[in-house]
Order: structure tokens, then sequence, then C-alpha cells
């Protein structure tokens, strides 16, 4: 049976990237490269296969996903060539796509919850899927104060009686998730299922959970460099680090509160990898110019034996759906599997994907995937 793959933010530039890239896999018009699930270490991992992949979502906006397939075309995000082949899929996906919730909706929030939850449900009927895993790829939504009613499922339950709005919409999706015994992923810094009542709930129905933000460009090498620096025992003294974000995401960064969240997910890194924690200050920019691509330029001084002083620089020139959309395939094919085989609460082997790891502080990228790839090829295969 196929597992739904729901996809928060289902038009934009890595969720239409995740629909294109993962038919033209499916349908062998595009190679694998990116797919860390289709290397040979995850070979004997038993995963759902790329066809088995039934995509659909919310969003807020209604721009057809052809017309945002063409526009990533014209970025040079997807090659021009497979769009015609993929375009049918697409057109399916289109149509399953449900309005989803904005912070201002004038809606009741148990209203709210159970619509969401009903669009997942018959999600999962019309298309006679195994179960679903609902994967945030929405914007980035402010940061903001924790509500009390969040500390418990008894305290949220009572203020959605109440119908007080103490759920951010990425919450509003995780908890139509979780209250189904749906996955949920976050790959954004939102607060998606990170509250204690979203866990406790979790725990209730036995569902899946991991996030969050996705790894994919200057937090990525951070983890993969810091490591050399401890295990040569070389004194970071400090990581200064400029990024530069065009596309939807970086516009989205230009909202204080949305920059904070994202400013915070990247935080955690450095301190959990290095013993002195150095100062490392985070910017990050909106260069419209950019389109699709990032830049990030690291400067990094470092100190040797006898004191001596050292540097490093790097730039980074990432296309940030590029890198996005295959992660997202992996965690759907592997939060899938997980639930195929009886894994519940949260998932800390996902670590590996995220910025900002949920139930772990292992920030080294080599140990994350190698906890990854115990992990994945060890669950029991298909019953
Ligand atoms: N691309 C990367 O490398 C990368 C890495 C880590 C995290 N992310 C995160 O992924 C997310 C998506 O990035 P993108 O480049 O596709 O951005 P984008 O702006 O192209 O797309 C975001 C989509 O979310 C929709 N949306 C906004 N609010 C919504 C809501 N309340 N409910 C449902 N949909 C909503 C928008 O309409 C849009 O279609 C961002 O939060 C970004 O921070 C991306």
């Amino acid at each position: 049976m196929a597992i739904g793959v729901w996809l928060v933010g289902a038009r934009g530039s890595v969720a239409c990237t995740v629909s294109a890239g993962a038919a033209a896999v499916a349908a062998g018009v595009a190679e694998t490269t990116g797919l860390v699930t289709e290397l040979p270490a995850l070979a004997g991992a038993a995963l759902p296969a790329m066809g088995e992949l039934v995509i659909g979502g919310h969003d807020v906006i209604e721009v057809p996903l052809r017309k945002r397939a063409e526009d990533l075309a014209h970025g040079g995000v997807l090659p021009t060539a497979a769009l015609a082949a993929v375009n049918d899929d697409l057109d399916r996906v289109d149509a399953r796509i449900r309005p989803g919730v904005t912070s201002d909706q004038d809606e009741r929030l148990a209203d709210t919850l159970a619509r969401l939850r009903a669009d997942l449900d018959e999600f999962r009927a019309a298309n006679d899927l195994e179960s679903v895993v609902v994967i945030n790829v929405a914007s980035t939504e402010a940061q903001v104060a924790p509500h009390p009613a969040q500390r418990s499922l008894d305290d949220l339950r009572r203020a959605i009686d109440r119908d007080q709005r103490v759920l951010p919409p990425s919450s509003c999706y995780a908890h139509a998730a979780l209250s189904a015994g749906y996955g949920y992923i976050d790959f954004t810094p939102s607060t998606g299922s990170r509250l204690p009542a979203l866990h406790e709930l979790a725990t209730t129905t036995g569902a899946v959970h991991a996030g969050r933000d996705g790894k994919t460009g200057e937090t990525l090498l951070k983890s993969a460099l810091a490591p050399m620096f401890a295990d040569r025992h070389l004194r970071v003294r400090s990581w200064a680090a400029t990024n530069l974000l065009g596309g939807g995401d970086g516009l989205a960064l230009t909202d204080p509160g949305a920059l904070a969240a994202k400013v915070s997910s990247k935080a955690a890194t450095l301190g959990a990898i290095l013993s002195d924690e150095p100062d490392a200050p985070v910017h990050i920019h909106y260069l419209e110019d950019l389109g699709e691509w990032k830049t990030s330029w690291d400067h990094i001084s470092f100190e040797g034996f006898l004191g001596t002083r050292m540097r490093l620089q790097f730039t980074w020139e990432g296309c940030d759906s590029a890198l996005a959309a295959p992660l997202v395939i992996d965690l759907a094919r592997l939060a899938g599997a997980a639930q195929r085989h009886g894994a519940r609460g949260p998932l800390p082997e996902l670590a590996f994907f995220f910025k900002d790891p949920d139930g772990t502080t292992e920030h080294r990228l080599s140990r994350q995937f190698d906890r990854l790839c115990h992990w994945a090829t060890t669950l029991p295969s298909r019953p």
C-alpha cells in the first residue's frame, strides 16, 4: 500500500520541487543524486519505493503547481526537459491541495483542528493509503512566547473548548496529524509539534514525529567542520556567519519574528560540538536578486599549538530547493517506514536532517549519519 505525504506549504518552492522531483525520479527521467535514502549505506533499509508516495497538502495561496514548476524551471531549479514528463503528476497533486490555516483566521480553533484532520482522513481514504506523514514546509512563522495551555494535553483541551487561540498554525497542523496517529515532521524552525501538550498527544496516539528545520547549507557545513576542529584539539575563537537568501524563504525572514526563529534554530550546533563555545554571530539578509539561491560566507578564526592564530573562510552557494527537496522525500520514506514497522513517538535517529534536532544533543554530522544508517537498516523488514 502507498504512503501519503502531506506537505504543509504545498505550493512553495521546496514543496513544488518535492512533487516534481519525486515524480521525475519515479518516472525514471531524473537521477537520484541528493537522495540520502538512495545511498548504498541505506540499501538494506526496508523503505517505501518512490512510486509508493502519494502527495497532497495544505496551502494558503492558489497558484497552480504547473505555474510554480515553470517558474522554478525558469529560475534553473527544475530541469525544463523533465517538466513535460511530470505535469500530469503535478495536476494530480494540485487537486489534492486544501486551504490551510493562517494566524489571523476567523474560525473557531476546534473547527480549524477538525477541518485539518478531516482533510488528512479524506486524503488517506480517497487514495487507499497505509498511513500519512505530514511534513511542514510552509513559510517560517514568527517566534512567539509559549502559552501556559501548551504545557499539558488537558490544559490544551480546555483552552480549545474555551476557543482560546493558543496554537500557531504550524502546531494546528501538528495537532491534526498527531491526533489521527499520523506522522508529523517539521522541516522549518516553526513551533510545530515542539510543545509538551503535543508530545503528550503523540504518546497517546503512538504517532511518530521529528524536527526541526532542515539542515541544508551553512549549518550543514558547521556540523561537518566543527568536529574536525574539536578532534584536532584546535580552539575555535570565533565563527561568524553571513547568509544571503533570495526566494520566498528569504522574503519571509525579513519579518523580525521569523528571523529570530531561524537564527535561534541555527544557534545550537557549535555549542554542542566545541568545548569552548566561540563567539558565533549569525546574520541573515534577504537579497531578491539571488532568486532561489543562497550564499553563506563563514569566517572562522582558530588557534593551534602555542596559541598560533589561523583562519578558515568558506563560501557556499546553494540552490535552496534542490538541497531541501530530496531531504523531504528521504524524511517521508524514513518516517513512513518507521510507522510501517511500529515505531512510536520522537525519532531522534533522523537528527542528521535537522539544524535543531528533537530528542538528542548529537550535532556531529558523521555520528548522526551512522546512527541513521544503523537505525534504518535494522528496522524489521516489511511484514
Ligand atoms: N530550502 C531550504 O534549504 C530550507 C532549509 C531549511 C528549512 N527550510 C524551510 O522550508 C520552508 C519552505 O521554504 P520555501 O523556500 O519553499 O518557501 P516558499 O516561500 O517558497 O514556500 C512557502 C509556502 O508556504 C505557504 N504558507 C505560508 N503560510 C502558510 C500556512 N499558514 N499554511 C500553509 N501554507 C502556508 C506559502 O503560501 C508558500 O506556498 C521555510 O520555512 C524554510 O525556512 C528550507
